[in-house]
């Protein structure tokens, strides 16, 4: 197509890395919104990124989601990863099993000879429901190990769609709304500026968690996500981002 001429792959990458000042950028073929094909790529590339970072004794943070879901389905180790840990990101966060991030964090260790933890803990508590969760040994083991990963692999949503995935009240989704709500990641919700406008208190990671992790790997592509992407990017503590061309040419527009 035209576009192709304009832009290159690699210089969609070199133009979204340097505006964000992220280390690295891969932008795949096609449109993950309309092509299986594209999507299995994207997770593929997404499976080559975690294979550059990881080192021995890591522990891993994984998201839920059908992007991170084909990360792990397709994740290959040339030598088993004894010392590695991949646990959930965060506790249930209302996914169907096949997509929740317990299910992600197994699916990679098994794939790879590592070894996972799981937190069986729905993400939606009451104040004190979470103060005695979080006075439980074996809870206050994982959710310790969790916040100690030196790695987060997650996806991005639009806002709104994960708002009705995860069945948010009506009254919680029009707040967020009308304060601009545009993207989702690991369970916060983000305006067109990347500044947090919803957040659910979590026995997972928390913000500052993120903010202070070594490497943070966002996999999402498909033209609706363009604007969810790069507001996520303007959070401005992602490292690599892994995405599609339909996306990042919606994000190349933006900036
Ligand atoms: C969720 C993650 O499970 O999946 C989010 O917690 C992410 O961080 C979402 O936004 C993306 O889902 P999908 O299916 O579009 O990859």
């Amino acid at each position: 197509p035209f576009y192709k001429t304009l832009f290159g792959l690699s210089e969609l990458e070199e133009k979204i890395r340097s505006h964000f000042g992220l280390s690295q950028v891969v932008v795949v073929a096609g449109d993950s919104d309309s092509s299986q094909q594209t999507k299995r790529e994207l997770g593929r590339a997404g499976c080559q990124v975690l294979n550059r970072v990881m080192r021995p004794g890591d522990v891993i943070a994984v998201t839920g989601g059908t992007t991170i879901a084909q990360v792990s389905g397709q994740l290959v180790a040339s030598s088993p990863l004894k010392t590695n840990w991949f646990v959930p990101a965060r506790g249930g966060l209302g996914e169907s099993l096949d997509y929740q991030a317990n299910t992600i964090a197994s699916t990679m260790a098994k794939r790879t000879g590592a070894h996972y933890r799981l937190l069986h803990v729905p993400d939606h508590l009451g104040e004190e429901a979470f103060a005695s969760l979080m006075q439980e040994p074996n809870i206050r083991e994982i959710v310790d190990v969790i916040r100690s990963a030196r790695i987060v692999i997650h996806g991005i949503g639009d806002a709104m769609v994960m708002a009705r995935r995860r069945r948010l009240e009506q009254e919680v989704i029009e707040a967020m709304l009308a304060e601009g709500a545009l993207a989702e990641a690991f369970g916060f919700y983000f305006d067109r500026n990347g500044e947090v406008v919803h957040k659910m208190q979590t026995v997972g990671l928390r913000l500052e968690d993120i903010v202070k992790t070594e490497v943070v790997v966002g996999v999402a592509g498909g033209k609706s996500k363009g604007e969810a992407i790069a507001a996520v990017m303007r959070f401005g503590h992602n490292d690599v981002l892994v995405t599609d061309e339909a996306a990042a040419l919606e994000i190349a527009a933006l900036i």
